[in-house]
């Protein structure tokens, strides 16, 4: 038994998630995101303990999050299908230092600048950050989903194991 279908039939839109601490910058492709908050607004995101993203947002004060749209399949690669641990993907795209120095993605004018506000772990494979939005840019667009994204294999793959590598950090503990 699986969500897969459920998944599928749902096909959300996916975001890539960005963060910065203390000069290394980092982000991956995320499906697991909704509003989560109206009064105060408030938007939380999952991301995987597996990820290079995971140990930068969870040591970083503010992240972004940028709505991917139709025409961004090669930002769904980069972030979805590398990983920090082994390169800089921000070499390979167009970025800029936003509020906060958390990296922009200048493609993407969909966009929130949030604070971290709350950090959950449940001990499953995934951390819920709960954001609360500082700056809010956005317009009508077609998102690129779930099924727009067949055959991106994720940088790190479900049931991978942990591993260290020479770009990771030290484990500071997030507030
Ligand atoms: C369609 C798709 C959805 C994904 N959803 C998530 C997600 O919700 N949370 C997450 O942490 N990783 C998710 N990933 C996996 C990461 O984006 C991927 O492993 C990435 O390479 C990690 O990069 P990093 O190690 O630089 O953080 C998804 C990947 C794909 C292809």
């Amino acid at each position: 038994m699986g969500f897969g279908p459920i998944a599928e039939s749902l096909n959300a839109g996916l975001i890539v998630l960005t963060a910065a601490y203390r000069g290394e910058r980092s982000g991956c492709l995320v499906g697991f995101h909704t509003q989560c908050s109206i009064d105060p607004p408030r938007y939380a995101v999952w991301l995987s303990k597996l990820n290079h993203t995971y140990r930068v947002a969870a040591v970083a004060d503010h992240v972004a999050i940028h709505f991917l749209g139709r025409h961004d399949r090669d930002l769904a690669e980069l972030f979805g299908g590398t990983t920090g641990d082994t390169r800089d993907k921000f070499e390979d795209v167009d970025w800029v230092e936003g509020p906060h120095g958390v990296p922009l993605l200048s493609r993407c004018q969909t966009r929130v600048v949030a604070r971290r506000a709350s950090y959950i772990d449940d001990g499953s494979d995934h951390v819920c950050m709960v954001c609360e939005p500082l700056e809010i840019e956005s317009q009508l667009f077609e998102p690129f989903r779930l099924l727009d994204a067949v055959g991106i294999e994720p940088g790190h793959p479900e049931g991978e194991q942990r591993r260290v590598s020479g770009r990771d950090r030290p484990d500071d503990r997030p507030q």
